[in-house]
């Protein structure tokens, strides 16, 4: 039984603690972000596949734009993360050993083809904006809080559940806004990345299928963990999105297999929080929200610590469960709702 647990504060936190490297810019030498036709037909060797090679629909909705630009933003991040975890691999970089060599050829030959494919996402989301008239996503700098190979794909892992639930997000609002036309290439990269988890989750020693149904999450709690990853101020057109990101979210304690109580830490708001008073809120699986009261622990300045009871048994929350802090105790409907009314978040929780 293990857990992973992550919070945006503890990316922060963490990033500022042990990096010591530059950040991580683009562009690569292969030409990404904006490869040639020679360079792009070189990715996709390494991708083991094409870009879709049929045009995408003739028109698109606002809201399925706002989907493109959240994606093209994703897949720049995970390019980057991606061509740094090889480097410190090839590079052997301590922390980044693998002693077995045969096991560290596969490692390298995966990796290498998760970039080249993760590149392709970004080139086709891009590509679709630049399609429709808008301006593709430029590639931000980023910072990762991680220092170890394990620490790296419990990482992955992390984010890649997040994106396996956010794609459901954009799946449904490409579907209520008549862009029916890019729903199955979307499908299409959900199957990419649970193929992706499955390995994350192996090399940790779990079972490869996480759940039944995977959780769901929105695209404004991505958005923040994203941002969470990224130099502030160095995404050029960042500000073309049209998406929220909550105050930060810190989990104090190891979520374990058990219904128990968790320790949540946040930075009181300079504008007080409406009502005064707020709720844990649970996103798993897909199922309804659940929403539990806090117990205030402490106030220490501005950082205000409280607990919340986290009801594993009765739900049987494994996988990733998104907590965020609300104003009130809903009841919430879905995950819309919670990302409606959530203030501060996501607090990502991983367990088995
Ligand atoms: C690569 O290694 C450096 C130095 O330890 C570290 O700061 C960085 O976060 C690592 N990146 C990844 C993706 O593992």
């Amino acid at each position: 039984m293990r857990s992973f647990v992550l919070s945006t504060l503890a990316f922060l936190g963490l990033g500022a603690v042990s990096v010591t490297a530059a950040p991580f810019s683009f562009p690569l030498p292969d030409g990404f972000p904006t490869p040639s036709a020679d360079q792009t037909k070189q990715i996709e060797i390494g991708a083991f596949g094409t870009l879709p090679n049929g045009p995408p629909p003739g028109s698109i909705s606002g809201d399925g734009l706002t989907n493109l630009k959240l994606i093209a933003l994703n897949e720049l991040f995970e390019v980057a993360f991606f061509t740094e975890l090889v480097q410190n691999i090839t590079n052997h970089v301590p922390g980044y050993e693998i002693s077995s060599r045969q096991q560290r050829n596969f490692v390298l030959a995966t990796l290498n083809a998760v970039v080249a494919q993760e590149q392709l996402h970004a080139l086709n989301a891009n590509g679709a904006l630049a399609h429709f008239g808008a301006q593709p996503i430029q590639p931000c700098q980023y910072n990762f809080p991680v220092s170890t190979f394990d620490e790296a794909i419990g990482l992955a892992a992390t984010f890649t559940s997040v994106v396996l639930g956010t794609l459901q997000d954009v799946t449904q609002i490409f579907a209520q806004n008549g862009d029916a036309g890019l729903t199955r290439g979307i499908a299409s990269v959900i199957g990419q990345e649970g193929e992706q988890e499955g390995w994350y989750r192996l090399l940790q020693g779990k079972i490869p299928s996480e759940l039944p149904f995977l959780t769901t999450s929105t695209r404004d709690f991505a958005f923040t963990a994203i941002n969470s990853f990224v130099v502030p101020g160095s995404c050029p057109n960042v500000g073309t999105i049209p998406l929220k990101t909550f105050q930060p979210l810190t989990l104090l304690n190891t979520p374990k297999p058990k219904t128990m109580n968790l320790k949540f830490s946040w930075q009181k708001p300079a504008v007080p929080v409406p009502g005064g008073q707020l709720w844990a809120t649970y996103i798993n699986q897909q199922n309804v929200p659940i929403t539990e009261p806090l117990t205030m622990e402490s106030v220490n300045g501005n950082t205000v610590v409280a607990e919340a009871l986290f009801p594993y048994v009765e739900f049987e929350m494994n996988g990733l469960t998104i907590a965020s802090l609300t104003p009130s105790p809903g009841p919430f409907a879905n995950a819309d709702a919670v990302a409606q009314a959530a203030l501060f978040g996501p607090a990502l929780i991983l367990i088995n």
